[in-house]
């Protein structure tokens, strides 16, 4: 059993495969964390939610399975919420295969106890059927405080549909947002959430988020967002349709989603899949496959370039990095202070090649190029691209590197930009080594 790149400070399943984060709700005090897995195998096979739960967002105590497939299909990817009775409600989506070998996608309700721990299949089941859609799934259930009632957004091809209900069992198709808006691929927009904040005006502003597979800011999965209202029935985007926003610029961190708690809460916490598709059923590990993301507190933020998210860890996981025995983790902050022209080099794990270079390419704007050297089975593993980013305006580009067993997680310029990708070094136990560097003697090793 191969537990060499096992997180210390991120959720993993105990064995078998695990993908997208589900279901996640705050219960009395309780974070809890669903997320898609296949128990047998180490490659997606037979959706099951698994079932983890925290007190502080960092250790994860994993529980029984929660959901097994059944009659109307496997278990793919949903949410849950908390009624104002104290009822805990969870949603998925029941996937199965038409007799031509269609995929064939309905919403279902499970009713659950407050401890989580009992389900209990709604006799009506499927509550959204099946609209004609290939593409249907991933629902996710808020509350809509303004107009009082409950919304369900859900994959439609390439857009989300917004359903309302009064009682979480009927459910009316309000509208539909994203076909001519932001980043489309032959693959769907998947695993939608949104979530209400204030931005530093004090307006009151909804944030949508949606997967994209193929076709994130980098080659696979990608989480995209956009900024605007929605007033109960219809989301608008703020920004003109082909803006692209990016809750992440790394290649791993997919189909984020953020906690339900009941009452709403004015700092939403959000968990990706810290994966991609691409090499998904390829990653180095054995008994397992598949890590959760940090958790990431979100907020807005006034930028050159716009209202934009900006995410920081909550301070039990900031906590958790603070206490640097832990082997092979470790959190290191940098100052980038570079003159325009000047690039800095960021080299991990004693490797020879670097593995970030930070630039400034004027007085108001930098970029953060991620390179990551190929794996032999591994496909679309390695990359070198560029993140721009506005530069801050006292000259200094503030930067955290979270790292745990490989996985590293880039904060910069206060969190605007995070860029999460795993690595496979030679000795993910090790202490971890960030040394900077001029770049400039990495030309050649880098373009020869
Ligand atoms: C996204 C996704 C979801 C789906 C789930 C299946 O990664 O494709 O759309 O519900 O994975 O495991």
């Amino acid at each position: 059993m191969t537990e060499k790149f096992r997180p210390n400070l991120h959720f993993s399943p105990r064995a078998g495969w695990m993908n997208d984060p589900n279901g996640m709700i705050r219960v009395d005090g309780v974070w809890h964390l669903f997320f898609q897995h296949d128990p047998d195998s180490t490659v997606h096979g037979p959706m099951h939610w698994g079932h983890a739960t925290s007190t502080d967002l960092v250790h994860w105590q994993e529980q029984p399975i929660a959901l097994y497939p059944n009659d109307l299909g496997t278990c793919f990817s949903g949410s849950a919420v908390e009624t104002e009775e104290g009822a805990v409600k969870l949603f998925y989506t029941a996937h199965s295969r038409t007799s031509t070998g269609e995929d064939y996608q309905v919403q279902c309700l499970i009713h659950a106890d407050r401890a989580l721990s009992k389900y209990e299949n709604h006799a009506a089941n499927p509550v959204v059927p099946n609209p004609g859609l290939t593409a249907f799934r991933d629902p996710k259930v808020i509350w809509h405080e303004a107009s009082g009632k409950w919304i369900m957004l859900v994959t439609e091809g390439q857009s989300i549909g917004f359903y309302g209900s009064d009682d979480l069992e009927r459910w009316t198709h309000l509208s539909s947002f994203g076909e001519t808006h932001g980043r489309h691929s032959p693959g769907p927009w998947e695993c939608p959430d949104m979530v209400p904040l204030t931005a530093p005006n004090g307006e009151a502003v909804w944030v949508l988020i949606v997967g994209l597979n193929p076709g994130g800011y980098a080659p696979g999965s990608g989480t995209q967002y956009f900024v605007g209202q929605f007033d109960g029935t219809t989301f608008t985007n703020a920004n003109p349709p082909e803006t692209e926003l990016w809750l992440d610029y790394g290649r791993d961190y997919y189909a984020a989603q953020t906690f339900f708690e009941h009452g709403g809460t004015a700092t939403p916490v959000a968990i990706a899949w810290a994966s991609n598709w691409l090499y998904a059923k390829q990653t180095k590990t054995a008994a397992f496959r598949g890590v959760m993301s940090l958790p990431r507190e979100l907020r807005l933020q006034d930028t050159p370039d716009g209202l934009r998210l900006a995410a920081r860890l909550p301070l039990s996981a900031e906590a958790g990095f603070a206490n640097d025995a832990l082997p092979g983790t470790s959190r290191t902050d940098l100052m980038a202070d570079l003159a325009v022209g000047e690039e800095m080099a960021i080299v991990l794990f004693g490797e020879e090649q670097p593995h970030f270079i930070v630039g400034r390419s004027s007085k108001e704007r930098g970029s953060i190029r991620t390179i990551r050297q190929p794996i032999a089975g591994m496909d679309h593993f390695g990359h070198d691209y560029a993140v721009d980013l506005p530069w801050p305006t006292n000259d200094v580009l503030d930067l955290t590197l979270f790292i745990d067993r490989g996985l590293v997680e880039l904060s910069a310029a206060q969190g605007l930009v995070w860029i999460t990708n795993l690595f496979y070094p030679a000795s993910p136990d090790s202490p971890v080594s960030v040394t900077t560097r001029s770049a400039d003697q990495f030309e050649e090793l880098l373009n020869g």
